[in-house]
């Protein structure tokens, strides 16, 4: 066998190995410019966005947070709830989605569930970011701008 065709196994093997989860750790500009431009996020908030991610999972997007009190678990960038959210090996929870789909490197599903997160706690409390206790601790009334200043 060639080293192109080993190369090539080699290549099947990991991807299709374990859990299949691909994991990505993004620089916090390239973050910014893709939330912006491909997963509809307004810039006005995004330094608060860059600043809870980077509490949140250090923008690891396969992060899991340790177990929670109640033993529910976090998934993803975002560190989203496996407590009403989503459901681990099933399409399901209040996003309806696998929480495995959040550990993976394709953000476009977080997204898509972070906005339902933020638009159905806006409703509750008046400010989406209430959500992420992180966002609360690091992010609200501090000068987040400084987490993508030096972003082109
Ligand atoms: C990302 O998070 C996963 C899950 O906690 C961990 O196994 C992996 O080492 C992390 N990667 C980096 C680069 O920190």
């Amino acid at each position: 066998m060639n080293t192109a065709a080993k190369f090539l196994i080699l290549l099947v093997v990991v991807l299709f190995s374990a859990d299949n989860v691909i994991t990505k750790v993004y620089d916090p500009c390239d973050l910014a410019k893709e939330m912006v431009e491909k997963h509809r996020f307004t810039k006005t908030d995004i330094a608060d966005w860059i600043c809870l991610i980077r509490w949140e999972s250090n923008f690891n997007t396969s992060e899991i947070g340790r177990l929670n009190a109640d033993s529910s678990m976090d998934h993803g960038l975002f560190q989203i709830s496996d407590k009403y959210w989503c459901v681990e090996g099933q399409v399901d929870g209040a996003c309806g989605i696998d929480c495995k789909a959040l550990r993976d490197d394709d953000i476009k599903d977080d997204s898509i569930c972070v906005r339902r997160i933020f638009r159905l706690t806006k409703q509750r409390t008046g400010n989406g970011f209430d959500a992420w206790a992180a966002w609360k601790q690091r992010c609200q009334n501090q000068n987040v701008q400084s987490y993508i200043a030096h972003c082109k």
